[in-house]
Order: structure tokens, then C-alpha cells, then sequence
């Protein structure tokens, strides 16, 4: 069944968004589905982290709309965007660098059992869970739980902030914005495996990147930006390379406008 016959997740229509005067976002549309991925491509300021952030809460849009399930929504807050199963993880991550990879992943959501009248943190329900999630349902192994997030790699924290996503709320949408930048080629071979995994789970994945060879690995479409404008919307299998990079860069105006 192509994306066409399907209600999509999450659509975003005629997305505007201007900072005083400079216009970040004009007449973009977005849909995003349910165990697919649909990358956003562009150049340096093309609007792409504008419109995931709109998506999730952090920024509202001057105007257009938000459509989630067939029905329109404001999403005011992070929380309303949690709330709703919409999450990201960005490259600069939210961990606390002195606490357990459990810890991370139930911090604000913290599991706690009573004792004599009094809660405690169940930390060894928390170090259970964890660990499921990490390893059962995502395919992720640490070496160890005891040691503090500072000490893991790039690629692992990410794999303990998208756990913390999948865990803490009914997750539909992950926005995943540049999740390989920072990473060597063998942890963004994890990474790309675990979006995989991910898009096996159902969830809608929006994954923004730079790198054509990780949106062609692991994509199912291709959404291109530029200066603030959707000028492509591709289906991975029926394009390249070289097609995506006219579009990114303009040589293709015009033809390629959706
Ligand atoms: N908070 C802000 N205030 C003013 N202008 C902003 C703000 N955020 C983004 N912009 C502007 O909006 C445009 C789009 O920026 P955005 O960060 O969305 O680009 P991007 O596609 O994510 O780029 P990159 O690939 O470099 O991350 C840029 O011109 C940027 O300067
Ligand atoms: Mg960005």
C-alpha cells in the first residue's frame, strides 16, 4: 500500500514561521507515517530544524496547521507534544551526565515503591526496565548499568534518549535531528540500525540529516528543503544521489516543486 492510501501520523499544512523579519518557513506541508521514515534534506538554515520544532512544541507557527490522526491540534509545549506521541532527540542531548543510563531514562518519571509511609526510588525496578527496553526492545547493550552517562559514547546516549522517548510516552512520532552528525562510522551503523528498528515498531520516524548515504540506508522518503520552502518530496527507492543534491542546492527549481 503506497503512503497516498493512508491516513498519515502527523501532517503539518502551510506551515509558516517568520522571526521579525526573516521569513524561516513559507507554505511548507509535511506528512509523516506510521513504520516509515521520511527524511528531511537541505542546506545550512533551509528550515528544517524550524519545522520539527514546530512539531514539537518548542516554537509555534505564525501560521498553518497541525494535523494529527485526521483531526487539527495545537501543539503549545513539549508537553503537549509528548503528550500526543511526538518526541525528539537532538544531537545535543538532554542526559545528566552524572546519573546511570536508568536514571536518564526515568528522569522525571521516576518509578518509586513505599516504604513505612514513605516513597522511595525503586531503583532496582528502574535498572530492570531499563534494561529491557534498551536491550529487548531496541537491540542496544551497555556494558554496564552502573556507570554515569558521561562516560558512554555518543551513539549510546542517543540510544538511552530515544529509550527514554519510547518509554516515557505512548510514542508515534520520533524526530530524530542529525542523530549521526557526531558520530564514528561503527556507531552510526548502530544507529541506523536501531531506526530500523524503530520503523519495525510502527513508530513514524522524521529523521533530519546531511548525509545522503544515511537518508538513502534508511529512509522510505525524501523531503527536500530550501531557503524555507518544501521544493521536494521524492520516494527514496525512485531516486539518487545526484537528483536529491540538484534539488538541495536549486539546480533543479521549478521541476521539482511539490
Ligand atoms: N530562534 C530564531 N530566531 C531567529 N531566526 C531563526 C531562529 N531559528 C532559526 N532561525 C532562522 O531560520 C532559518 C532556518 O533555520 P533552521 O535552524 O531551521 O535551519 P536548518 O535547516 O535546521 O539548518 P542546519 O542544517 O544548519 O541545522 C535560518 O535563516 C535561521 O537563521
Ligand atoms: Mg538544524
Amino acid at each position: 500500500m503506497s503512503s497516498k492510501d493512508r491516513l498519515p501520523v502527523v501532517e503539518m499544512r502551510q506551515i509558516y514561521k517568520r522571526f521579525g523579519g526573516v521569513t524561516a518557513l513559507e507554505d511548507v506541508d509535511l506528512a509523516a507515517y506510521a513504520g516509515e521514515v521520511l527524511a528531511i534534506v537541505g542546506d545550512n538554515g533551509a528550515g528544517k530544524s524550524t519545522l520539527i520544532k514546530i512539531l514539537t512544541g518548542l516554537y509555534q507557527p505564525t501560521s498553518g496547521s497541525i494535523i494529527i490522526d485526521g483531526t487539527q491540534r495545537t501543539i503549545d509545549s513539549h508537553s503537549d507534544a509528548i503528550g500526543i506521541g511526538i518526541d525528539a532527540v537532538y544531537q545535543t542531548l538532554a542526559l545528566a551526565d552524572h546519573l546511570d543510563p536508568a536514571a536518564n531514562m526515568f528522569l522525571g518519571t521516576e518509578l518509586t515503591h513505599s516504604f513505612l509511609g514513605m516513597r522511595f526510588l525503586d531503583n532496582k525496578r528502574m535498572r530492570k526496565e531499563a534494561n529491557q527496553v534498551l536491550y529487548e526492545r531496541l537491540g542496544v547493550q551497555l556494558r554496564s548499568m552502573d556507570v554515569a552517562a558521561e562516560s558512554l559514547s555518543g551513539g549510546q546516549r542517543q540510544a538511552i534518549a530515544i529509550a527514554r522517548a519510547v518509554y516515557r510516552s505512548n510514542l508515534r512520532v520520533l524526530v530524530m535531528d542529525e542523530p549521526t552528525a557526531a558520530l564514528g562510522p561503527q556507531e552510526t551503523a548502530r544507529t541506523l540500525k536501531l531506526i530500523q528498528t524503530l520503523r519495525s515498531e510502527n513508530l513514524a520516524i522524521i529523521l533530519i540529516s546531511h548525509s545522503l548515504d544515511d537518508v538513502f540506508a534508511v529512509s522510505d522518503q525524501i523531503q527536500v528543503m530550501r531557503r524555507g520552502r518544501r521544493v521536494g518530496l521524492l520516494n527514496t527507492a525512485e531516486t539518487n544521489h545526484q537528483e536529491v543534491l540538484g534539488m538541495i542546492v536549486g539546480a533543479q527549481e521549478g521541476a521539482a516543486h511539490v
